[in-house]
């Protein structure tokens, strides 16, 4: 025990880091012990990773000296931020820098920091083939990620840039589930025409940050891109037809349509798909199945992914 090196995982009670934390304690020879952190230490799910055999400590993002403790004596951090618990992409800058700082200040040998693309990069402010959102975004949840890459990149310490990619989780939890149409069919509703968009597991990306920290310096100060698979909206109707035995069509949407659909960040949302929709070369590019199943041969493709958690999702 004594000889193992410690990762502090954020997000440890959610699906990232719970990934991550998982992954850890199902490989006790692996040379690595789980510290996950929770703002709340006696909530069901810190309990529940406790008894799983992780040590459990109470940090909040928000308070860099909380964090500092929660680091200090690691080998390695797992850095994410909660973008939809407070749809503010300053308060994610505020905290990305919190741990940057934290992670420098307790001397920690790799971080790891979920990130996705500051989109401003390819489509300016004054670009107006999408809104910009809160003044100065475009896509608030990805440009405030990719923006606080720097803290990371200069804060001295071995960093890898981790660019995740859509949960397929986000048909049990987002409310992204196939629905039933105005013709009575139901179908998944994207606005990404025939683009593909790179999905994953959200268990398989803290499996896959495992297989980083596990890999040492091959992944040090490199950014790193992985999907579970990368398919077209028709493709993966075709999937969950296929798994719940009935007809699932897919329903692309304008990006504006989707913007205007009311629920809170669809507007931010639309502009993600749309960026996606338009980079296609570049995004997919960016995200590489192979690579994620080098860090982690358990990687779920899509249908294996709807087979295992079919009973979760509202159909
Ligand atoms: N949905 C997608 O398709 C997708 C794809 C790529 C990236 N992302 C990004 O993933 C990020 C969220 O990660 P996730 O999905 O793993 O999160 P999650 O499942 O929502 O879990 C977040 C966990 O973080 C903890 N937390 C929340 N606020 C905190 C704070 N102030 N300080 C410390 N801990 C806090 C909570 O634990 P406690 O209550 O125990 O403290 C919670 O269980 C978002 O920024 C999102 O943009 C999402």
């Amino acid at each position: 025990m004594e000889n193992k090196k410690t990762i502090a995982v954020l997000g440890a009670t959610g699906a990232q880091g719970g990934g991550l934390v998982r992954a850890i304690l199902n490989d006790p020879n692996g040379g690595f012990s789980a510290r996950a952190i929770t703002r709340n230490a006696s909530s069901d799910k810190a309990k529940e990773l406790k008894n799983l055999g992780a040590e459990v400590v109470e940090a909040d993002v928000a308070d860099k000296a909380s964090l500092k403790k929660a680091f200090d004596g690691a080998y390695g951090a797992y850095c994410v931020t909660f973008f939809w618990e407070h749809f503010s992409p300053e308060k994610e800058k505020k905290h990305a820098k919190n741990m940057a700082e934290a992670a420098k200040e307790a001397g920690l040998k790799h971080v790891i920091w979920s990130t996705l693309e500051d989109t401003r990069k390819w489509v300016p402010l004054d670009d107006d083939r999408m809104p910009t959102l809160m003044e100065k975004y475009k896509v608030p949840h990805f440009d405030a990620k990719g923006e606080s890459n720097k803290f990371f990149v200069e804060s001295g310490i071995p960093y890898t840039l981790l660019l995740t990619s859509f949960y397929w989780d986000n048909f049990i939890h987002f409310g992204m589930e196939p629905q039933k149409g105005e013709d009575g069919e139901l179908a998944i509703t994207f606005p990404m025409a025939d683009k593909k968009l790179p999905g994953i597991a959200a268990d398989d990306i803290g499996k896959c940050a495992y297989g980083i920290f596990k890999a040492g310096k091959d992944y040090q100060n490199k950014t790193v891109g992985i999907a579970g698979e990368i398919l077209t909206g028709k493709q993966m109707a075709e999937a969950f037809s296929k798994v719940f035995g009935k007809k699932i069509r897919y329903n692309a949407v304008p990006a504006e349509t989707y913007r205007s659909f009311d629920f809170p960040g669809a507007d931010d949302l639309g502009n993600m798909f749309q960026f996606k929709a338009d980079f296609e070369d570049y995004f997919c590019g960016a995200r590489d199945p192979e690579v994620a199943r080098k860090l982690n041969p358990e990687l779920l493709s899509f249908e294996k992914w709807l087979q295992k958690h079919k009973d979760q999702i509202k159909i």
